[in-house]
């Protein structure tokens, strides 16, 4: 997909009347980049979190102003209406797998499409200066889903911006690789999720100095172009914060903490039968995944690393930065990630 050059971008047109003042927000494109310069540690103030619950605080002397971020991960959203019904036999697993959920403070009964209202009810610009959607809202490509996206996430006035999980494009037994699979439905389905002009393989977005950097590894894998994308941008020196729908690997997790997880690959992958999908890479990640966790994670302004996927929420600290997972908002869970200047409370 085609991205121009650091285009000023208005989001289907909905927030064309707010983006400058608000927001200023670019989405930078995914290109290739030759010769990336590496900064030093010595070049780049400390950052330290603070963890209350599932919300965190990240502070850093290179954030100028408060920046306000709820994550959504993992809603999975079941609706479907006429325009999926050549597809049920591939969507209905998933339809029936989280239909029925407690929410997490009330353990009263609920769903995630109720729950989901209720989060995005209580958003507004006030609040927020964003939202990040880290993958499997959705948990088949639904177009009932996204049409329920874009105008629940619409009303709340806030900016938004979405990656894909392993479900999101998904459509259990049909055949084709997962990078395919993923490329075709983005392609049908979820596109008008995304930003304009946005690369949903990879794409970042600028917040008061923030750099919230988003990128598809809902494969488990990181493409060569990916790497290079992210290496530049974090080349380019902002404090910045990543997020993905799969975790990094941290020592001592499990492969769902997939990315770069050294015994990730085909003897490791016990859902591929049951998910109807294609197994995983039988000699394990390739050289760029690896390469991947280790530069962001050594990346002296790499501020925090935001997932979903695993639906609990965790803390590990790898190379001194937090790697944190969200809570599945299947429940009403969310995270509240606030970037701060260091001394503010
Ligand atoms: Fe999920």
């Amino acid at each position: 997909m085609p991205t121009p050059q650091n285009s000023q971008f208005t989001r289907r047109g909905f927030f064309g009347a707010s983006l400058g003042t608000a927001l200023t927000a670019t989405v930078a494109p995914n290109a290739f980049a030759a010769d990336v310069p590496v900064a030093s540690p010595a070049d780049f103030p400390e950052t330290s979190f603070a963890l209350n619950g599932a919300d965190v605080k990240i502070y850093s002397k290179a954030i100028a102003e408060p920046v306000r971020v709820l994550q959504i991960s993992d809603a999975h959203l079941f609706l479907d209406d006429e325009r999926g019904a050549d597809y049920r036999d591939y969507s209905k697993r998933m339809a029936a797998a989280y239909n029925k959920t407690k929410h997490f403070k009330t353990g009263a009964d609920t769903n995630p499409i109720d729950e989901l209202k209720k989060i995005l009810a209580d958003v507004s610009p006030e609040k927020y200066d964003a939202v990040v959607l880290t993958g499997d809202i959705v948990s088949f490509p639904s177009a009932a889903g996204v049409d329920f996206l874009l105008e629940n996430l619409g009303a709340t006035g806030v900016p938004y911006y979405y990656i894909a999980g392993n479900h999101d494009w998904h459509f259990e037994g049909l055949p084709g690789s997962s990078a395919a699979l993923r490329a075709e439905w983005t392609s049908k389905i979820l596109a008008p999720l995304y930003p304009k002009g946005a690369d949903p393989l990879a794409y970042s977005v600028d917040v008061k100095g923030v750099k919230l950097l988003l990128v598809d590894d809902s494969t488990y894998e990181i493409l060569p172009e990916q790497l290079d994308f992210v290496r530049r941008e974090l080349a380019a020196g902002l404090p910045t914060a990543l997020f993905m729908h799969i975790p990094l690997y941290a020592p001592g997790r499990g492969v769902g903490y997939g990315v770069a997880h050294p015994k990730w690959g085909a003897a490791t992958d016990g859902g591929w039968k049951i998910e109807r999908r294609e197994r995983w890479r039988e000699a394990g990640h390739t050289e760029t995944t690896f390469a991947f966790r280790r530069d962001v994670l050594t990346a002296p302004n790499l501020v925090g690393v935001f997932t979903g996927h695993v639906h609990v929420s965790s803390l590990d600290v790898c190379e001194g930065k937090a790697n944190l997972t969200a809570r599945a908002a299947v429940d009403g869970s969310t995270t509240k990630i606030e970037f701060l200047p260091l001394g503010e409370r």
